[in-house]
């Protein structure tokens, strides 16, 4: 499964880029709002460092504009993946700008439907929100697992991109579904590799080692 991280924040980008997992980003309005510097710019700098799909969104809601500033978001950078939300106009224009090789994440998906419309339409990623959903009381993995089966069930080649991901089981569970890829804030990425068995265990054989080391004759003891 790829591993995207879902932030517009460099520093962040830059770390999880040091880990040797990072395969993408995505970023949204609201993201690169909370950053208070220019989206161009930043969108720019994100896919100087990652080279793998950047997700970029565009504001537009009708149909000409979308495609327009798709147009004008993937000229920033040839790993630019422009970003549509699912709604009728977004349809339009995934089709539209697919047709001309643009890569495109659906987003803002919250029912297969949206998702199996997407696929028809030629979209690269189709982001259901799993969070989101279970923020309102429902089951955002299910949907997940159903878009999974639709996609299998026809041979769709758009790859399932799991996002507004909470938790680190929200990664376990979208692993297990067949999630081609998962998109984690940074608070999440840097939970993954934490287990207090393994901080527990390290420690055990450190001092095991340790204590052999002092008991042995002509090894100085560690410091
Ligand atoms: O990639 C989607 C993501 O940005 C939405 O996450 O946490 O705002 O629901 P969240």
């Amino acid at each position: 499964m790829d591993i995207y991280i879902d932030t517009a924040n460099l520093d962040e980008i830059q770390q999880a880029a040091a880990l040797g997992i990072l395969d993408g980003v995505t970023t949204n309005p609201s993201l690169l709002a909370r950053e208070g510097t220019d989206s161009q710019t930043r969108l720019e700098e994100i896919c100087r460092v990652v080279r793998g799909p950047v997700s970029a969104e565009v504001v537009a809601t009708e149909h000409e504009p979308m495609v327009s500033e798709g147009l004008a978001l993937a000229q920033i950078a040839d790993n630019i993946v422009v970003k549509l939300p699912c709604i009728e106009t977004g349809l339009q224009a995934c089709k539209t700008l697919s047709d001309q090789k643009i890569r495109i994440n659906m987003t803002l998906c919250f029912q297969p439907l949206q998702a199996l419309m997407a696929a028809k339409a030629g979209a690269f990623l189709i982001s259901p929100f799993v969070g989101r959903v279970d923020d309102v009381g429902g089951d955002g993995m299910e949907i997940v697992q159903q878009i999974r089966q639709i996609y299998d069930n026809y041979g769709y080649k758009t790859k399932i991109l799991t996002a507004s991901i909470r938790h680190p089981q929200h990664l376990v569970q979208a692993a297990l579904m067949g999630s081609d890829v998962a998109t984690a804030p940074f608070k999440v990425i840097q939970q993954v590799m934490k287990h207090p068995l393994t901080d527990v265990g390290l420690q055990k054989f450190l001092a095991d080692y340790k204590k052999l080391q002092e008991s042995l004759p002509h090894h100085p003891a560690l410091a």
